[in-house]
């Protein structure tokens, strides 16, 4: 089995999950989280070079303030609990979006946890925070306007943007049945595989993971070509 170097997943379904059970959105995102442990930890075994996943999109501040700031809580806690483990599995924490507008004691925990594991050389886990497909073009073109050329080629373009050396997604993963790309990786994307399942993020599991890389690999990547 063919197994992608870079897979990138729109974790969906959250909220869905916690309402069926009556419970509040934030359990649904606590409990996401759980799945988080474990597909880090399954990526890890499977030898995959990148996982990217969306946490927190540039349209996601419209959401209610207290679950925007569940949402920021529950990622300082997961960092504070587990990046000591993640280091010493040689995972690299890596950020892409514009972490700025975050309150401080998370970028505080983000700077720092990146730091920490800056040398290692496993998986990266690539987290996508305040992150928008079209914010991030718009800020590599506002990046390379100041270089004052004339013409820009897709070489220098990708060395503008949040993924720049990494590479682009094999796979692109969204949970709870959506069929939507949600501004996510707009640039990366463009020969991606692109799988759904209805299974609720919270319910994401090793399992489903390698449902996702077995179909994967049916697929027969052309690239335009015959
Ligand atoms: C989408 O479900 C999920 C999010 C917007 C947040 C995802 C965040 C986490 C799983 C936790 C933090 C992440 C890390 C990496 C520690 P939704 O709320 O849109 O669900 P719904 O569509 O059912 O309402």
């Amino acid at each position: 089995m063919v197994i992608p170097k870079h897979i990138a997943i729109i974790m969906d379904g959250n909220g869905r999950w916690a309402v069926k059970r009556g419970f509040s959105r934030l359990i649904g995102h606590r409990e996401g989280i759980k799945s988080v442990e474990e597909i880090i930890k399954a990526s890890n075994e499977l030898g995959i070079s990148v996982l990217t996943l969306y946490a927190f999109s540039t349209e996601n501040w419209a959401r209610p303030l207290t679950e925007v700031k569940g949402l920021f809580r529950l990622l300082k806690i997961f960092l504070r609990k587990k990046i000591k483990e993640l280091n010493k599995k040689n995972v690299k924490l890596k950020v892409i979006g514009d972490i700025s507008k975050l309150p401080e004691d998370v970028i505080k925990e983000i700077k720092s946890s990146i730091k920490e594991t800056s040398n290692n050389t496993g998986l990266i886990l690539n987290i996508a925070l305040n992150y928008g497909g079209r914010q991030e073009i718009i800020n590599a073109i506002n990046g390379i306007l100041k270089l004052n050329i004339k013409s820009v080629d897709e070489n220098t373009f990708e060395k503008y943007i949040y993924t720049s050396g990494l590479p682009s997604p094999d796979l692109i993963i969204r949970t709870s049945g959506e069929c939507r790309i949600s501004n996510f990786l707009l640039w990366q994307s463009a020969y991606s595989e692109f799988y759904t399942t209805n299974v609720l993020w919270p319910d994401f599991r090793k399992k489903d993971l390698m449902d996702a890389i077995s179909e994967y690999n049916r697929r027969n990547r052309r690239y335009g070509g015959i």
